[in-house]
């Protein structure tokens, strides 16, 4: 094809869109740096500041904190009128530092880039087809998806979401058996585990290192209602008559969801419920094209969900949007379920769902 028909500003305009992308990464790489050095927790509260004033409350080297702030300030994520003092606002502290508190903290989700030799086995993946499953990703992924999804769980489990649910309160506070399946690092489980004392819960878990960490987790709250299995969804105990069993940001990454999740009718009551939850998405493309961060929950995708879904022969491969409500509606109903219900909490990223024998 002949390029002198081409618009330059066209090409260069799609050549600003490009490097913008890499813009982002550099300004991930920030973000890491600015979480893991804890920068943005000296920063708050405390005014403008110049390199020199942060450099005495850290310990670092105020050379290196001045290009720090300043690529910041480029970034539009501190305020500086003259690039030597720089602020971080009321507002970016509740996105890039107050973990605790703020549903709308993401500076956790900003981990090193990943390993060379991990982007060389994805690359292979495209080629044979199979891709990795979870502990591939090292402590580092387990660690990364605790900090992202945990505020979540945290914040609004026990005030938000568990009393929309049909009965759960009152079983929870009577005493019942939860099982968390694809518990990750058990932030879910602890959280209810502090909140209902008389329930018993059980995890259960792939990932070796994710159930480590579950484990300290555990260990660290002091909770003796909590035991976390090495086990994977496929092989929950039939009859163990679960009061509640929850899905949380999984099933789309399991190799046999439907496996899953007819093991899940078998090991739930008849009376149980069942709390998934799920990437919001639509069904069709067009639908998913409205999101404004689909290219980056396909990003997560390749690097993560679909990789995991397809790690072993016969993977489902649904992927990150792969499981939109029509689709687990029908996984559901295949597996003896017959009562499904939605619930938009307002997650930006999840929708959740209410299911029952
Ligand atoms: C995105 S993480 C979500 C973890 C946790 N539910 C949360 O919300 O933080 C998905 C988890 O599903 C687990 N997983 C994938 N396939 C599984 C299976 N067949 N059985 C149990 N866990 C599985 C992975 O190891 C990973 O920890």
């Amino acid at each position: 094809m002949s390029t002198e028909r081409l618009d330059p500003d066209e090409v260069a305009e799609f050549a600003f869109r490009v490097w913008s992308y890499k813009q982002g990464e550099m300004v991930s790489l920030l973000i890491h740096l600015g979480d893991r050095l804890g920068l943005y927790r000296s920063l708050d509260g405390a005014g403008p500041m110049s390199a020199q004033d942060l450099a005495e409350r850290t310990g670092l080297q105020p050379r290196w904190l001045h290009e720090w702030l300043r690529g910041n300030a480029a970034a539009d994520l501190l305020a500086s009128d003259d690039g030597e003092r720089f602020e971080l606002t009321a507002v970016g502290a509740m996105v890039l530092t107050r973990e605790e508190e703020s549903l709308q903290f993401a500076a956790g989700a900003f981990g090193p880039p990943p390993d060379p030799a991990l982007v060389d086995d994805l690359a292979d993946a495209f080629r044979t087809g199979t891709g990795l499953p979870y502990d591939r990703q090292g402590p580092a992924g387990v660690h990364q998806t605790e900090r992202m999804l945990g505020p979540w769980a945290r914040l609004t489990l026990v005030p938000t979401i568990v009393p929309a649910l049909e009965g759960v309160h009152e079983r929870l506070s009577a005493g019942a058996l939860v099982a968390d399946v694809g518990c990750g690092a058990a932030v879910a489980l602890t959280t209810l585990a502090e909140a209902y004392p008389r329930s018993t819960f059980h995890g259960y878990e792939l990932s070796r290192l994710a159930v480590e960490r579950a484990r300290e987790r555990v260990a660290q709250a002091g909770l003796t209602n909590v035991e976390i299995a090495d086990r994977r969804a496929e092989e929950l105990p039939d009859g163990a008559d679960y009061s509640l069993v929850l899905t949380f940001d999984c099933l789309h990454d399991m190799t046999r969801p439907d496996a899953a999740a007819a093991a899940i009718r078998r090991a739930i009551a008849d009376d149980g419920t069942w709390l998934v939850k799920e990437i919001r998405c639509a069904d069709e493309w067009a639908g998913n094209r409205r999101n404004p961060m689909l290219a980056m929950f396909l990003g997560f995708s390749i690097a993560s969900c679909l990789s995991s879904a397809l790690s072993e022969p016969g993977g489902a491969g649904l992927g990150t949007i792969g499981l939109p409500p029509r689709v687990l509606e029908q996984l559901v109903r295949d597996a003896g379920f017959s009562r499904f219900r939605m619930h938009d909490f307002e997650d930006p990223a999840n929708l959740y769902y209410e299911i029952r024998p």
